[in-house]
């Protein structure tokens, strides 16, 4: 297994829309493996493979506090979703960052596993958020593009200075 490197916000990357997976092969199923040891090591709850610049429609996420709680995420697609709510995120590409977003609050998903098998999820609560934050990933969005211009220009500062710092 090997740790990926996670693309930082604002890289363009971010913003690729990830193609379908056709065949679940032997490198699909090693990305996935490497995508969840990257989540677990940062820490994080989720991790889309457009975050490790692989723009294919997989995520992972894992919302457990003891780490045994992995689900897999190929070709997801939302079948349904109702109600409001919102609830703090934060994520893996904008590191430090903290800010409340409006999701749906009850979702069913429909993906597939990293055996190929066909699932239909119903998520509420932070798994919802959660499985919606990737989701957006996946179509090249970030969480901190909901927020305001002026909240957005601020955060976009704020993460350019502390690159420049790092380097
Ligand atoms: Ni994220």
């Amino acid at each position: 297994m090997a740790l990926l490197k996670i693309l930082h916000y604002p890289d363009e990357r971010l913003h690729k829309v990830a193609k379908p997976v056709g065949q679940i092969t032997s490198a699909t199923r090693k990305l996935i493996r490497d995508m969840a040891e990257t989540m677990y090591a940062a820490p994080g709850v989720g991790l889309a493979a457009t975050q490790v610049d692989v723009h294919e429609q997989i995520f992972v996420s894992d919302i457990s506090e003891d780490h045994n709680e992995l689900r897999v995420f190929i070709n997801p697609k939302l079948i349904s979703s109702t109600g409001v709510e919102e609830c703090e995120e934060g994520c893996l590409s904008v590191p430090g960052v903290y800010e409340k977003v409006q999701r749906c609050e009850r979702i069913t998903v429909q993906a597939m596993n990293e055996k190929g098998e066909t699932f239909t999820l119903e998520a509420d609560g932070f798994l919802a958020v959660c499985i919606q934050h990737e989701m957006d990933h996946l179509k090249g969005k970030v969480f901190v593009e909901y927020l305001s211009q002026l909240k957005l220009s601020r955060i976009k500062a704020k993460l350019k200075k502390r690159q420049r710092e790092a380097m």
